[in-house]
């Protein structure tokens, strides 16, 4: 965890659904606990921090949600723009450059460039002063997108190192790809549920992050955790063949018991294959039967991280 607490930039990404939003809002407590001032980026993505905030509805303008965290849904395209602010330093010429029909149509074109856009605005909050003069974020945590188009969002600024001219562009991307790829100052933090499918996913996607992309999974957080009420020879005789005569004679509670002893074999095997597989270290979250709804769940997830 003193490591978690030091670094500056989080990427949070998993299978879908798996609770990468719910992740991200408990971690940015958890490290606004420790003073930092943390800045939440959401990737275009239909929003559910003010949700879990219990704050107005955010859109792409950093806002505060919360004692020392802010939020910002990124828009790409507004992004894009606020870049070319900075490199051409005038709204005016931006606009004209930014609005242009042919320019927007090229953005689209050009594979990956609304991913940086996006991934670019997160790290210049790590890294720069915002231009009212308001000093960089200590920690700035990405709502990463799931799985592959995660993956791709990291990509981007690596073909931009091995491919793009020397100029501005390609000199932010070094900055940032250094940065992503230095472990002290950023972490991957894949999120996942203690079943087989998403396990899967999640051995996949730490092999490519850390092998093709060479950056660091800090964290890996089991999500959904339900505590068991069986031990493993009570798992095995309630799903043994002989039981199902009892269980199809309509004992509820015995179809019921079979159910959970079901699920608890399942996630006992995830969480050993995880551990086989996985060095990075886990955290584990419970499930919520109620789900997780708003600002208490998150602060008693915040207090697991931390
Ligand atoms: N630990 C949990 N217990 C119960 N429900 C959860 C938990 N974590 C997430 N959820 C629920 O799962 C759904 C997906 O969570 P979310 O954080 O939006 O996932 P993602 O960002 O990966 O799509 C939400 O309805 C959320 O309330
Ligand atoms: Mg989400």
């Amino acid at each position: 965890m003193t490591t978690l607490l030091d670094r500056r930039f989080h990427f949070v990404t998993g299978k879908g659904g798996v609770g990468k939003t719910t992740i991200t809002s408990a971690l940015a407590l958890s490290l606004a606990a420790r003073d930092k001032r943390v800045l939440i980026c959401g990737c275009n993505a239909k929003e559910r921090f003010s949700a879990l905030f219990e704050a107005p509805p955010l859109g792409h303008d950093v806002t505060l949600v919360a004692e020392n965290v802010w939020a910002t849904n990124i828009d790409p395209g507004r992004a894009m723009e606020e870049y070319g602010q900075m490199i051409l330093k005038s709204r005016t010429v931006s606009r004209a450059v930014f609005d242009n029909r042919y320019v927007r149509s090229f953005f689209r074109a050009t594979p990956g460039l609304y991913e940086w856009a996006m991934l670019g605005k997160a790290w210049f909050h790590a890294v720069e002063p915002s231009p009212d003069g308001t000093p960089p974020f200590d920690a700035v945590i990405v709502d990463a997108p799931a799985t592959g188009h995660g993956l791709d969002m990291l990509r981007v600024p690596k073909v931009i190192v091995d491919v793009v001219p020397p100029g501005i562009l390609r000199r932010d991307a070094e900055r940032a790809w250094e940065m992503f790829r230095d472990e002290r100052q950023t972490g991957v933090v894949i999120v996942t549920l203690p079943e087989d499918m998403p396990v899967n996913e999640t051995l996949e996607l730490s092999e490519a992050m850390t092998g093709e992309l060479g950056l660091h999974v800090s964290n890996v957080v089991v999500n959904g955790m339900i505590p068991p009420l069986f031990s493993a020879p009570e798992r095995a005789s309630l799903l043994a063949p002989r039981a199902l005569d009892e269980r199809t004679r309509g004992g509820v509670a015995v179809a019921a018991g079979a159910r959970r002893a079901l699920r608890e074999t399942i996630q006992a095997e995830a969480l050993a294959k995880l551990g086989k597989h996985l060095s990075s270290p886990k955290v584990y979250v419970p499930l919520y039967f109620g789900g997780v709804n708003g600002l208490a769940e998150v602060r008693e997830i915040a207090r697991r991280l931390s």
